[in-house]
């Protein structure tokens, strides 16, 4: 079910004033280069990546099943140069082939079962062009970002399209992998809205195996946005893999 996050257009509002541009968009782009490519957004959101890349002269669906986010994306200044898709992976239009697939955002943590993570995976391969890339990220376990997630270390106001809220994080449980947590969204009228999530903190060995059998290799890990490689403390385990085909698998 849609995380109530992405799904009220009030959370949808504030989502980019929490989630500003920064290096991970740079990383992005650079990732996707100056020739223009066939891009996928998955999971795009309020597809602010999706309008960047677009605006640089690539074709670029932006996908996600939330339509307030799409909402915020659609009113985008370039968001006219954008083909929106209200669908998850499995629901993008078929035959559509892409040279780079994005998932932005940590979306791969959001996919808590084995077999939501190889659904979308093996979705994502279907659509990939021949030698076409996936670029994904997850938080790196071992780091422990979580944590920080308490009320006094995330606290901040924001305000955009006429809402204005106070909001901050706050851990409930960590049981194995699965980590849950509260966004509380307190509204200037003072009403509050509290929204549980849990997510997916998979060690790098493990998504590995996951793009291995999705068809998803060679991968190129980094360890941050500034490219360097993963160490211990990396913040992010990001992968970028091929599709390699059946031919190409013989000599890989
Ligand atoms: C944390 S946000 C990331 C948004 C954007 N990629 C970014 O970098 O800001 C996660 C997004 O994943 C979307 N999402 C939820 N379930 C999904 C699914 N099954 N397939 C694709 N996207 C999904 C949500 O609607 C939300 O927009």
């Amino acid at each position: 079910m849609l995380c109530e996050r992405y799904a009220d257009p009030r959370l949808a509002a504030v989502y980019d004033a929490m989630n500003p541009p920064g290096a991970h968009t740079a990383f992005y782009r650079d990732l996707a280069g100056e020739v223009p490519v066939r891009v996928l957004d998955l999971g795009c959101g309020t597809g602010l990546l999706a309008c960047e890349l677009a605006a640089r002269g690539h074709h670029v669906t932006g996908a996600d099943p939330a339509a307030a986010m799409l909402a915020v994306a659609r009113g985008r200044p370039d968001g006219g140069l954008v083909r929106w898709v209200e669908a998850d992976a499995a629901g993008l239009p078929p035959g559509s082939r892409f040279d780079l697939v994005i998932m932005a955002g940590h979306v791969l943590q959001i996919f808590t079962d084995d077999r939501e993570v190889q659904a979308v995976l093996a979705a994502v391969r279907r659509h990939l062009a021949p030698a076409g890339r996936v670029a994904l990220e997850t938080r790196n376990p071992a780091v422990r970002e979580w944590a920080e997630w308490n009320p006094r270390g995330t606290w901040q106001h924001v305000e955009a399209a006429g809402v204005a809220a106070d909001v901050w994080y706050d851990i409930r449980s960590v049981a194995g992998e699965l980590v849950t947590y509260e966004t509380c969204y307190r509204f200037a009228g003072g009403q509050t809205v509290t929204v549980p999530e849990t997510i997916r903190f998979m060690g790098q060995d493990q998504v590995a195996t996951f793009l291995a059998g999705a068809g998803l290799a060679p991968v190129t890990w980094y360890g941050d946005w500034d490219w360097s490689p993963v160490g211990p403390g990396s913040p992010e385990l990001i992968a970028v893999a091929r599709s390699v085909t059946s031919d190409q698998k013989a000599t890989v």
